[in-house]
């Protein structure tokens, strides 16, 4: 099946207790049993069809054979490492997403896990950072913040090399544009709050793998640690996918080749109304990369950012200024920043980005008047 066939037609696209052609929300939260383990399903948090479909979809978008769902992407991440033990280290890019380094720093480094945080582009101080308690290599790719881009079958070539495994979170590219499970990566995951969701109507996670006995930890470790009702092998976790969120997510799922296109459509609009303006740089787009445009951010060069951002708001014209203090600036970090009293690239960059409206269902129109006030603003 091509990809944007198995958006609509793959995981479970019929009811089988129903003959539904879209698949129910299942709320109950057990399922009757005339016979011990006669059901597939007896207790949602172990076993719920509405849930189970999106799993089945998001296994198959990634090319794995297992697929889980979760209450939300860090919950997903947390369920993830949690199949490690205390003295287990990880190798762990140095731009994941901050709630990935809150999680480790609050919790896991609790739990006795050790981490080396590197730049993942660096295949050399990847390689270096393995040790012999290493279990696994943990990158983003593209980053949250900064879109680094890392080279994910070489690192899942270092992985298999130490008999280690790889993590990807591939939030920021979605399978419609990135499968690293083809590139020989252990185990995939998500925030499907963003791409996979369509952007703000769920708060989701997901994880795939297409090893069937990591699939079975997992399982194990999402379902309280327990492979057998009431028998707990391993601490485990309980933060499954609810059902509502699950169907919500499932009909998103089917449009998210639209909706990446239909993003990329609006940026390169942008892109070819700006480039001509002496004072605007347009977002790059890095070789062997697609970029899906979560947010479109431009820099303005002669020091006007600010009043454009005033003249866009006089304009009714929403736009943002994102991460508008750098990380080294922020209060909570004063403590430990030590003698750094100024970043030149950060601050500058802090000084320059405004990012301007872009979503799935933009209209030209829209888009028009955007691009018109933008380029009335420099005349
Ligand atoms: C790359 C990445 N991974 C994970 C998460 C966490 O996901 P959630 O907000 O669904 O818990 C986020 C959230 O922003 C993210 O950007």
């Amino acid at each position: 099946m091509e990809f944007d066939t198995k958006l609509i037609h793959g995981g479970i696209s019929e009811d089988k207790a129903t003959g539904a052609v879209s698949v129910p929300i299942y709320m109950a939260s057990t399922f009757h049993q005339q016979k011990i383990g006669e059901n597939q399903y007896e207790y949602s948090r172990s076993g719920n069809p509405t849930r189970e479909a999106v799993e089945k979809l998001i296994a198959e978008l990634e090319g794995g054979t297992a697929g889980f769902a979760f209450a939300s992407g860090s919950a997903a991440i947390y369920t993830v490492f949690s199949m490690f033990s205390a003295g287990d280290h990880f190798v762990i890019g140095n731009d994941v997403y901050g709630g990935t380094f809150r999680l480790i720093d609050a919790v896991l480094k609790r739990f006795g896990m050790t981490f080396t945080v590197v730049d993942t582009r660096d295949l050399a101080a990847v390689e270096e950072a393995i040790t012999p308690n290493t279990k696994a290599i943990y990158l983003e790719t593209p980053t949250n913040p900064l879109l680094r881009v890392t080279d994910i079958a070489a690192v899942a070539k270092i992985a298999k090399l130490h008999q280690i495994l790889s993590i990807i979170d591939n939030t920021f590219s979605s399978p419609y544009v990135q499968r690293p499970l083809e590139q020989g990566v252990d185990i995939v995951l998500h925030s499907a709050s963003k791409y996979l969701g369509g952007h703000s109507d769920v708060i989701a996670g997901l994880v795939v793998t297409k090893d069937d006995q990591l699939a079975e930890k997992l399982r194990m470790i999402a379902n309280h640690g327990q492979k057998k009702k009431y028998y707990h092998e391993v601490l485990g976790v309980n933060s499954r996918l609810d059902s509502i969120q699950a169907a919500v997510l499932n009909i998103k799922l089917n449009h998210l080749d639209e909706y990446c296109s239909a993003r990329r459509k609006v940026a390169h609009t942008y892109n070819d109304a700006f480039n001509a303006s002496k004072n605007i740089i347009t977002p790059l787009e890095v070789a062997h990369s697609t970029h899906v445009y979560h947010q479109y951010t431009l820099r303005i060069t002669d020091g006007s950012r600010d009043r454009l951002a005033d003249y866009l708001t006089d304009q009714g014209i929403p736009n943002m200024i994102y991460y508008p203090v750098p990380l080294y600036d922020q209060n909570a970090f004063k403590s430990i920043k030590g003698d750094i009293d100024f970043l030149p690239v950060t601050d500058q960059l802090c000084k320059e980005v405004i990012s301007l409206p872009i979503h799935t269902e933009m209209k030209k129109e829209d888009q028009d008047r955007v691009i018109e006030t933008v380029l009335s603003f420099f005349k």
